[in-house]
């Protein structure tokens, strides 16, 4: 009850969903790696993305984590089931709940996937998405330079809103309501999504979904730490320790991180 939740992730993208898991579950603590030497994922094989994969999730079941949330898109849709057989603790993906989130949100069934190389090819959210939803039209565009641009932490101003306006040029034209953010790293040029694609069409993440699926995990395996506590949160980085923390402390909000090295 009292263990950490272990969060993995390529790299900063996992922050986002690591915020909303704090927002609804603040006194758990959360134990979180980023493979930011080896990120981006998205472009790799997915043998690699897999055995990268189980490397973070090994790591952190060595720290006896109670669940596990793989908090990347690419690793989630070519990791999930296999740790799940290997794991013997609960394991959390992001893919379905950020189907689930779109399919609850779109009024026309027309639903744009923005993603990584790896999560396109993979076909996972169109999977996830059909199931929910037959009538689902869904049109998926890889935006390979995201990442790139959100682990530089250079994502304001000028170069990067232009920079993700031609990564959206070939929805041009096309016709859509609900705009999947179908990577981690996405959540953070949010705002520069919104304005290429207009107040008529919503931009959403899987974070929220995800955040409230470890909740009913936790609760339903009766894990969930009760107690008021003030968590200490562990975030742990296979790159630069100075740029994840600026990040971090910037996008959750919070002052003297404990942010270490890991090596694999
Ligand atoms: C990446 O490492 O390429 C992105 C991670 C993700 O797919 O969420």
């Amino acid at each position: 009850m009292n263990a950490p939740i272990g969060v993995i992730d390529s790299g900063v993208g996992g922050l986002t969903v690591a915020k909303q898991i704090i927002n609804v579950l603040p006194n758990e603590t959360i134990y979180y790696i980023g493979d930011t030497a080896r990120c981006p994922y998205g472009p790799r094989k997915s043998e690699e993305v897999l055995a990268f994969t189980m490397q973070l999730a090994k790591a952190l079941e060595k720290q006896n984590i109670k669940l596990l949330v793989i908090a990347c898109n690419t690793a989630t849709a070519v990791a999930l089931d296999v740790l799940r057989e290997q794991l013997s603790i609960p394991i959390v993906g992001v893919i379905n709940a950020g189907a689930r989130a779109a399919v609850k949100k779109t009024k026309h069934n027309r639903i744009v996937v923005l993603a990584t190389e790896g999560t396109i090819k993979s076909g996972a959210y169109e999977r996830a998405l059909l199931a929910l939803n037959t009538e689902a039209k869904i049109i998926p565009l890889a935006c390979p330079t995201f990442v790139p641009l959100v682990e530089s932490g250079e994502y304001e101003g000028q170069f990067a809103f232009d920079l993700v306006a031609n990564g959206l040029k070939p929805l041009e034209n096309k016709s859509f309501d609900t705009v999947i953010l179908g990577c981690t790293h996405y959540p953070m040029i949010q705002h520069h999504i919104e304005k290429v694609v207009g107040p008529n069409v919503t931009v959403l993440s899987s974070a929220e979904e995800t955040a409230k699926e470890v909740k009913e995990l936790l609760t339903k395996h009766h894990l969930l730490r009760n107690e008021n506590h003030k968590p200490h949160h562990i975030f742990y980085v296979t790159g630069s320790v100075p740029i994840f923390r600026t990040i971090a402390e910037n996008w959750l909000e919070m002052k003297h991180l404990d942010v270490r090295k890991i090596q694999f």
